[in-house]
């Protein structure tokens, strides 16, 4: 079997190759390497010790999706290609659109073409909007809140809509928060420009770049007023995408899926965890409420484990360990010589 993985050698792309790699299959990384870095995928094939196919372009590009399918015998496609980003989605709605949509269209399209019916979508927790009840289950109403979470609601039901017609088996991931790095710390998250999430600036602050971490919202109704969220380790993210294949062949249709821990910690909480892993003192302070987040959100994991027999095992100090370990040696990233 072979595996097309776009958005392969980002973040989460990156570590799932690994994944799907010691599964068995054979494994196609595609990445225009508009967020990513080619020596991600130079450190996949060291750490498969295997040489992975890479192809650099666009997955809307049909004609460079189909023949990449074909030249590498594609029989299933795990797709991650797409911008993540909730503030850069508000200041450029449509390059959003453009590239959320238009990357998925392209391997929809060659996937038709090819005949390919397997297909795992990278969707997001931020389909549940600022949720009333937590934790939420994948029948909690989903309401977008910002254009990015518009593009992953959408192509949720452009796959649904698909499926229900026979053209596809497709499971919907909705991903909570990833964290954390490959255990030999040779690959982890890279962010392209000034990073957004919590912990790749926290990360910032404990390696000399950064002076201090902003904590948004000290007056959350929370323990300790800091907002909480479901951070999950991407090492389990990556395997529940083997498992999200294989459990296609009992699951025809569409079908989401939350990838969660089930447990919500708060700012406050991550960065005590990071002070005791690394010994040291984050600097941080306390300012107003970033617009659009929510207060509280963490998953209901039983679907997960029901529908893939997938359960995450590694708890917070381990992503906090892993992502240390990672940025450790590489303050830079990958361009750290
Ligand atoms: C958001 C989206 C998620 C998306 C992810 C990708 C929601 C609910 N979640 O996650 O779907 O996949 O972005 O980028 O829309 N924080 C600080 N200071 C900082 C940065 C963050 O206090 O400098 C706080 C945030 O307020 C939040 C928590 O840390 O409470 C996590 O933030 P972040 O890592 O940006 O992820 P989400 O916003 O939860």
């Amino acid at each position: 079997m072979s595996v097309l993985v776009t958005g392969g050698a980002g973040y989460i792309g990156s570590h799932a190759a690994i994944a799907l790699h010691d599964s068995g299959r054979r494994v196609v990384l595609l990445d225009d390497l508009s967020n990513a870095s080619a020596a991600a995928v130079d450190a996949v094939r060291v750490l498969t010790s295997s040489d992975i196919p890479f192809v650099e372009g666009d997955a809307a590009d049909v004609g460079l999706v189909d023949d990449a399918m074909g030249r590498f015998g594609v029989d299933e496609v795990v797709h991650f290609a797409a911008s993540k980003s909730v503030a850069e989605s508000v200041n450029e709605p449509l390059a959003y659109f453009r590239n959320n949509l238009g990357s998925l269209l392209g391997v929809l399209a060659a996937m038709e073409a090819r005949g390919i019916k397997r297909l795992v979508f990278s969707s997001s927790c931020t389909v549940y909007g600022e949720p009333e009840v937590v934790p939420v289950t994948e029948a909690s109403p989903v309401a977008a809140v910002n254009p990015y979470g518009v593009t992953k609601l959408q192509g949720e039901q452009l796959l649904d809509v698909i499926a229900s017609a026979g053209g596809l088996d497709v499971m919907l991931l909705r991903y909570f928060n990833p964290i954390g790095a490959h255990l030999t710390g040779s690959i982890g998250e890279d962010p392209t420009g000034t990073p957004t999430n919590l912990v790749p600036l926290l990360m910032e602050v404990a390696v000399g770049r950064r002076d201090r971490l902003q904590v948004f919202g000290g007056d959350y109704d929370t323990p300790d007023g800091s907002a909480v969220r479901d951070y999950l380790h991407v090492v389990d993210l990556a395997e529940a995408h083997v498992a999200a294949l294989e459990a296609l062949a009992s699951r025809p249709g569409a079908t989401a899926v939350n990838l969660g821990t089930g447990r919500g910690y708060s700012v406050l909480e991550v960065i005590g965890m990071a002070e005791e892993v690394m010994g040291r003192s984050i600097a941080y302070e306390i300012v107003g409420r970033r617009p659009g987040d929510a207060e509280r959100i963490w998953a209901d994991p039983s679907f997960a484990s029901e529908v893939l027999g997938w359960t995450a095992q590694r708890g917070l100090r381990e992503m906090i360990q892993d992502h240390w370990r990672w940025c450790e040696a590489h303050p830079m990233g990958f361009e750290t010589v």
